[in-house]
């Protein structure tokens, strides 16, 4: 009913408007004010963690691009090698493990079958198991040696979004807590990563409010035969998360592209007025990746594209290259996909709603996949 979807049209968009307070309540109570991580209720002893020579992520679908985003701080921040594997593949490939081995398995529903196998298959090998995850008491944190619940509230819409922003908090709130008990050099900093989370809901709530256009924006996108996601570093994930809400909503051809990959085939995708949505990084950041991701536009937009920029507010070089230009505010690197994933979601909610499909229940999918 209207009420349960509390006045929005789709339970989608009610989750999408969630999220600054599912950021605020994933952190809620696991930071201090001195800038330190509280995860008690992990269950792993600071020894295991210590201990940790490697870190595999295995997850599905949005979890698995979480995953993707986690993988630039905990390397960035923990000096610990990291990899991030689809958990339908990971037990087939016979992955090198052992018990400095610590698996995150990251499950909105903690029932996905891939998820479990792959989990089993982990502690079959003597891995330690963390699990990130929505659903208190569910199959994938019972079988864990460890649990980090995110705190998105019941998730009603198949399409996954709420619980994407707090998998990601969750994931870098055990980053953090891997550099301070492990004492790496950068631990210093560990209280001014904390300070910049705390401001992600006031940053989340902000893009909200700018939606409007987005919308308008989306509607006249309905009739695209394709659109592309370009992203590069934590934008990367982004993109793909984009794609992957468009073709579960909108059953529209998307696919998402590292933006340095796009001389080495997908620009051969670019016609005349073929959409590409660029998820630009911070002119801020480390290695003149935001030059390069505003060529990329440049690339794209001289082949016909016609180009929806994702930029930071301030950020005018993208604007000569721009077809429409979606504000995000100002955060730092890692936090980006925190502020622009969202557009996303309300592109693809739009775009499919426009198209007079049911957001909430997309053909074929489930919300859990509870089969292998
Ligand atoms: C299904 C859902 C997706 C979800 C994926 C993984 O495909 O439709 O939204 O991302 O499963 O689910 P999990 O519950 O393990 O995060």
């Amino acid at each position: 009913s209207a009420a349960e979807k509390g006045g929005y049209d789709w339970f989608m968009l009610k989750e999408i408007a969630e999220q600054p307070a599912v950021v605020a309540d994933t952190l809620r109570g696991r930071l201090t004010e001195t800038g330190e991580i509280h995860l008690d209720e992990m269950r792993l002893s600071d020894d295991d963690l210590r201990d940790v020579g490697k870190i595999f992520i295995i997850a599905c679908g949005t979890s698995y691009y979480a995953g993707m985003v986690a993988k630039y701080a905990i390397e960035h921040w923990t000096r610990i090698p990291v990899e991030v594997e689809l958990a339908s593949e990971f037990r087939y490939r016979d992955p090198v493990l052992d018990r400095s081995t610590l698996v995150i398995a990251i499950s909105q529903s903690g029932e996905t079958m891939d998820t479990l196998m792959a989990l089993r298959h982990a502690k079959s090998q003597h891995a330690r198991i963390l699990a990130i995850c929505n659903t208190i008491g569910s199959t994938i944190p019972r079988e864990s040696d460890a649990v980090l619940y995110t705190r998105a509230g019941v998730e009603i819409a198949v399409a996954s979004t709420k619980a994407f922003l707090t998998q990601i908090v969750a994931c870098y709130l055990v980053a953090l807590y891997l550099g301070q008990i492990r004492g790496t050099k950068w631990g210093d900093e560990v209280s001014a990563v904390v300070g910049q989370l705390q401001e992600m809901p006031a940053a989340v709530d902000k893009v909200l409010d700018t939606m409007e256009p987005v919308r308008e924006l989306a509607r006249t996108l309905a009739e695209a035969d394709q659109i592309l996601f370009l992203g590069r570093h934590v934008g990367f994930p982004v993109a793909l998360e984009g794609a992957l809400k468009l073709k579960e909503l909108a059953y529209m051809h998307a696919e998402g592209f590292a933006a340095g990959e796009l001389k080495h085939g997908p620009i051969a995708l670019i016609g005349e007025g073929t959409p590409v949505v660029i998820v630009v990084p911070s002119p801020l950041g480390r290695d003149s990746l935001h030059g390069k991701v505003v060529s990329n536009i440049q690339e794209v937009r001289a082949r016909g594209a016609r180009t929806i920029v994702i930029a930071e507010e301030g950020d005018d070089k993208v604007v000569p290259y721009a077809d429409h230009v979606i504000r995000v505010p100002r955060t730092p690197v890692l936090m980006a996909p925190l502020v622009t994933t969202v557009p996303l979601q309300v592109m693809a909610c739009e775009i499919a709603a426009a198209r007079g499909l049911d957001v909430d229940q997309p053909r074929n999918l489930a919300k859990s996949v509870t089969v292998e």
